[in-house]
């Protein structure tokens, strides 16, 4: 079977987006591929993290996987920090990524905009460490959603260099863009994306919110003053409207047309009201889920150790080679 690998960062907590562009794919992908999936909290401190938050956020990312379908028999679950190879194949990385690819990262020039105060080394360096996870487990294919298609690039290009010094070492993984083109944007500023880490929470809704809370933030979901107002999915005029079809698409396999046939004459507060009630159905049997499980720290704990393990065993023989190749004597 190819092998998938993907992964959130535990950096809030996990959104909307992250399920109907990842979670979901993630699931389904169970079936027909070998898979990996980590939380990646190394990546989530690029950002400056309150430690008992992130720890917290990566537990309940930890269960979150679990309640969303994802089969610990099946993948491997695990914790990127308990996966020291990461780190350690990504130093090697580092010396074959150059200063200017990485200056041309529109998620660093982003981030590093956003976060003044914190333009630190491992926010400039963080798509290497994203190569490392890729190519540690020789993984063929990788869900992304567009975002991080820039980073996905610059791993094939790294793997495709150091194979081209050293040999045929990793396997130059290849995009996996999920068919239904899921890009949840900002319910208050719909054209950017909705983020977990977003500071202003009327802007994202998360997977364990209250159905009552939920509600609340689709109400207030920006929207548009067309008159008279039309239910109509048109991304450049109408973002918030667009974004609050795409979200009722997703969650309810509807096609956008016949949403559109069905909204016909219909006040946006009508499609608003909708979509909160069909996200809070997708959400309730996985908060249930969540509750049980977040409950249950034995459980999780034998969840990521065998998961870490699992995953160990495979990153150890990539990083032998990589050591080998560079002239690393072996121990
Ligand atoms: N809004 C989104 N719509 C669709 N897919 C999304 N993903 C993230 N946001 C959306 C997908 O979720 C996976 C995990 O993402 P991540 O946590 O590794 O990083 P991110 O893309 O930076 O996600 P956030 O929520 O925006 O995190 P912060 O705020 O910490 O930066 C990825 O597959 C991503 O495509």
């Amino acid at each position: 079977k190819p092998i998938v690998l993907s992964g959130a960062q535990p950096s809030g907590q996990l959104t909307i987006g992250n399920y109907l562009g990842a979670l979901r794919q993630w699931d389904k992908m169970q079936d027909d591929y070998d898979c990996l999936y980590c939380i990646v909290d190394l990546h989530a401190i690029t950002v400056r993290q309150e430690p008992a938050a992130l720890r917290s956020a990566s537990l309940d990312s930890l269960a979150l996987y679990l309640a969303c379908g994802i089969d610990p028999k099946r993948s491997a679950v695990f914790m990127q920090s308990h996966v020291p190879e990461h780190s350690q194949l990504a130093w090697v990385l580092n010396c074959y990524t150059q200063f200017g690819e990485l200056s041309r990262m529109t998620q660093f020039k982003d981030k590093s905009e956003r976060h003044t105060h914190n333009v630190n080394a491992g926010l400039f360096t963080y798509p290497v460490l994203m190569a490392a996870d890729i190519l540690l487990y020789q993984a063929n294919q990788i869900p992304v959603g567009h975002d991080q298609k820039q980073h996905l690039e610059l791993a094939r290009d790294v793997a495709t260099r150091f194979n081209a010094v050293h040999g045929d070492i990793f396997t130059v993984p290849e995009p996996f863009i999920p068919p239904v083109a899921a890009r949840v944007m900002s319910l208050q500023d719909p054209t950017k994306k909705m983020s977990k880490s977003d500071e202003n929470p009327w802007n994202f809704v998360g997977l364990l919110e209250d159905p009552k809370m939920i509600s609340k933030k689709f109400k207030k979901a920006m929207t548009d003053s067309e008159d008279p107002p039309r239910v109509r999915f048109d991304l450049d005029a109408k973002p918030g409207v667009a974004n609050l079809l795409s979200i009722l698409s997703g969650v309810t396999g509807k096609g956008i047309a016949a949403l559109e046939a069905e909204y016909e004459g219909k006040m946006y507060g009508h499609l608003k009201g909708d979509v909160a009630d069909a996200v809070i159905a997708l959400l309730e049997p996985v908060q249930k889920t969540f509750t049980e499980l977040r409950a249950d720290q034995t459980t999780l704990t034998t969840v990521m150790r065998a998961g870490a393990e699992k995953a160990r065993s495979r990153a150890a023989a990539t990083l032998a080679k990589v050591n080998d190749a560079v002239g690393f004597v072996l121990p």
